[in-house]
Parts: C-alpha cells; sequence; structure tokens
C-alpha cells in the first residue's frame, strides 16, 4: 500500500527545487483555491480534513442534477435507468480503484464513520462475545475508537490498545505480543494517522492477525488520497474511506468488505431496497451491496467520487508521493526553525527526513494554544486545523491536550508551505505583545 521512499539528501535537493507535477495547471483546475482572504492569497493546507474539489467533480455532479437525476434501481423510465447506470459505474470505479475483486464488495454509505459502524453493529454484534478483545492502535481516530467502545458497553467485550514509538511509529513488537497473548478477535488499524502521518505496517499486521485467526479493518480515511490502496494485495477483510478527502464530494463513503464475510452479515440500516420481501411479521435481506444500502443512498455524491477517482488518475501514485513527500519534508525543515516549536514524532535534534510522514505533521509551539495560533493565520489566508483532531487517546498518550496541523494536497505548493513559519514568527510577536510575560 505504501512505497517506501529513501529520502537521500540529494533526493530533497532535486524534489524542493523542481516541482514534480504541474502544479499550475493542476491548480487552475480548483476554483476554489484562486482567492484572497483579506488580501492575503488562500493556502489552503488543511486537506486532512476535506480536499478541495476539482473542476471534473463540480462537473460531473451538475451534469448528474441537470440530465440525469432520479433514484436508483428503482424506476423503469429513461432517468432511472440513466441515475443507475452512472450509480453503479461510481461503484465499479471504486472497484478497480481499490482492486477489489467483486463489485458487490463495495458498499456506499454515508461516511467512513459509518463505514466503520457498519462493520461494529453489524459483524460485531454478529461475532463478539463478552471479553473477546477488540484490537486499536494509539493513533486512532474517535470514528474507529467509539464504535467498539459502543459494544465493550453492550457485549462486554475488551478494546486493547498498540503503542508508538518517539517517532509516532506504530510499535509492531507491541502488536505482536498483544496478538501472542491471544483473544484478539478483531484489529482495527488506521492506515495513516490524522495528526502525525504516521503509517502502520499493514501488510505485517494483517499476516500476523490472520494468523492468529482475527479480523482485520483498516481505516483508509488519511491514505486513500496519498497512495495506492490494493485490497488484494493487503488481504484485509474491511477497508473504510470517504469521499470528501479523496477530492470528491462529502455525504459518500465507502466499505469494502470480503464477499463472504459480507454475506455472512446481518443488515445495518432497515428500510428500502434492502429487502427481498417483507410481511408484516418478517422480512428477508436483499443480495449485496444492496443489503447494506437502505433508503435512498448518496447517488449523485458516488457518481462525483467515480469522477474524482477518474480525474486522480490522470497522475502517477509515484508523482503525487514524491511532491508530497517534498512538501512534507520541507515543512519539517522550515518549522523547525521556529522558536519554541515541536514536530510531533520528529524530536528535537532528529536529522533524518525519512517519510515517516505522510500527507500532514502535528505541532505545538511552547506557551501559544493551537486555537489562538490558527485563529491569527486563518485572517492571514492560511488554514490549518488546531485541537485534538478527534484523536484525544492519541494526544493523551502524547501528553497535550491540542495540536496544531499541517497538511498538504495534490494542489499544495512549496512557496505556500514556505509562507507558514514567518505567519506562525509573526503570531507569536502579536501574542506575546497582546499577552506580555510577568
Ligand atoms: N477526520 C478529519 C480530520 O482529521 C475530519 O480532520
Amino acid at each position: 500500500m505504501v512505497r517506501k521512499l529513501t529520502m537521500t539528501s540529494a533526493f530533497l535537493r532535486r524534489t524542493l527545487h523542481s516541482p514534480i507535477l504541474n502544479l499550475d495547471a493542476i491548480r487552475r483546475q480548483f476554483p476554489l483555491l484562486n482567492q484572497q482572504i483579506e488580501g492575503h492569497p488562500l493556502v489552503y493546507l488543511d486537506s486532512a480534513a476535506t480536499a478541495q474539489k476539482p473542476q471534473a467533480v463540480l462537473d460531473r455532479m451538475e451534469k448528474f442534477y441537470t440530465e440525469e437525476n432520479a433514484n436508483v434501481h428503482r424506476g423503469m423510465h429513461v432517468l432511472a435507468e440513466r441515475a443507475t447506470v452512472a450509480y453503479e459505474g461510481a461503484r465499479e470505479v471504486v472497484r478497480t480503484f481499490i482492486n477489489a475483486a467483486h463489485p458487490e464488495e463495495i458498499i456506499f454509505t454515508k461516511s467512513c464513520t459509518e463505514s466503520i459502524n457498519l462493520v461494529a453493529k453489524s459483524w460485531g454484534r454478529n461475532n463478539l462475545h463478552k471479553d473477546d478483545v477488540v484490537l486499536l492502535s494509539i493513533l486512532e481516530h474517535h470514528s474507529n475508537i467509539v464504535p467498539w467502545l459502543q459494544l465493550k458497553e453492550e457485549i462486554g467485550i475488551k478494546v486493547k490498545w498498540v503503542d508508538i514509538d518517539d517517532r509516532g511509529q506504530f510499535r509492531l513488537d507491541h502488536f505482536i505480543d498483544i496478538m501472542d497473548d491471544g483473544g484478539v478477535c478483531l484489529v482495527a488499524i488506521t492506515a495513516q494517522s490524522n495528526v502525525l502521518g504516521t503509517r502502520p505496517p499493514l501488510k505485517d499486521i494483517i499476516t500476523k492477525a490472520h494468523e492468529h485467526g482475527a479480523v482485520v479493518l483498516v481505516d483508509a480515511a488519511q491514505s486513500i488520497s496519498h497512495g495506492a490502496t490494493d485490497v488484494r494485495a493487503l488481504d484485509c477483510d474491511f477497508l473504510a474511506f470517504s469521499g470528501h478527502k479523496l477530492y470528491g464530494p462529502d455525504g459518500v463513503g465507502v466499505l469494502y468488505g470480503k464477499r463472504e464475510l459480507l454475506q455472512a452479515m446481518p443488515p445495518f440500516l432497515g428500510g428500502g431496497m434492502m429487502i427481498k420481501e417483507v410481511r408484516s411479521d418478517a422480512f428477508t435481506s436483499a443480495d449485496l451491496p444492496q443489503k447494506f444500502e437502505a433508503g435512498t443512498p448518496p447517488i449523485s455524491e458516488a457518481v462525483g467520487l467515480g469522477a474524482a477517482i477518474e480525474w486522480l488518475g490522470q497522475f502517477s501514485w509515484k508523482d503525487i508521493e514524491a511532491h508530497e513527500q517534498a512538501l512534507i519534508a520541507a515543512a519539517i525543515i522550515e518549522l523547525r526553525k521556529v522558536n519554541g516549536l515541536q514536530i510531533l514524532g520528529h524530536p528535537v535534534g532528529a536529522q533524518n527526513f525519512a517519510p515517516v510522514h505522510s500527507g500532514c505533521i502535528g505541532f505545538t509551539i511552547d506557551g501559544i494554544h493551537p486555537h489562538d495560533l490558527t485563529d491569527i493565520l486563518g485572517k492571514k489566508g492560511i488554514c490549518l486545523r488546531a485541537g485534538h483532531h478527534c484523536t484525544q487517546p492519541l494526544h493523551r498518550a502524547l501528553g497535550i491536550t491540542a495540536s496544531t496541523r499541517l497538511s498538504v494536497g495534490i494542489y499544495n505548493t512549496l512557496e505556500e508551505i514556505r509562507s507558514v513559519p514567518a505567519a506562525i514568527t509573526a503570531a507569536q510577536s502579536t501574542l506575546r505583545s497582546a499577552f506580555p510575560l510577568r
């Protein structure tokens, strides 16, 4: 899933000075990026929260609503046929994108969060019993924590946690120890931290989990737009992601599940289209994928997601990864010059710019709350995210309550990255003169 790069200083020199992608052409396709905020150019460095959308996605959704809109799988008329073809076409695009074996292994949901909840509430309730262990990492987002804590309350499962090291890396040795202790039925693991940008070694984790008979759910919300995802090469049992972090619209998520697992699971939500037959006292479930798509699904959103994936397909993952690694490396180099700034998972004195962080870095600054910092930077057009980023257990493990996050997308430039440290230094002066130390 993750291509390993060796980031030598020669690689860094080359990539920091010669853009790998044609960024002018890419940025022209994102109309939102071309605006000023209070007289400053917009610098959008919050793609881990949501990515901006290329014109191709906006155009595809407009075409759907102006030429094809109808409900899917319900009508015989021409528009119903067009909408169904567009919607099922998007399913096929997603299937190819993640290399799933069968289209019915792709379930459209409303979000990555809903996809994870589907696994917890359907597979989990059906397969887990009191004292069974669900194993998470301390890197997890709340959306891959709370559904399991709900099952802990509901059926008495145990939730265990794998630690990270001082580089913010998943501790495979700790994982192996917990697996060898026994009792783990499900490993639910992020493919990429939404705060540190670190990536657990998924293939090793999945192989070990399967040796112990455990099922593996991968939360790919953050990794999906930064590198190739191949569910068959990974051999994961479930994989979840959302459309909006992949340059597609919000309101659509994907759950991939191995067909035999999905077939054995009861429906998650009840309603229209997820049934074969309903009588006054019972119902039978529809086949996959409709069994898990109750009600009117996110039709235009799925179509928009398909367009986003097709748009992204014009670039190679090799170029996207090299470009984004150069941005992150530059951010580390530049931000480390700011007084009192610590990059999470990048200890003071670390000289190694190996690509430990993908897509984002988190940092703290002595004496400045992330909310104050991002408020001041926001007024200069620089968009960063502040807070606990829905990862309170991770922040607690790091000994902090909040951090600031800088995250990148395909459209970001080195100039944008380089504008951040000076803006932070200016914010430090503003805050120091407003609140002088006594
Ligand atoms: N999960 C998204 C983030 O990390 C919203 O910002």
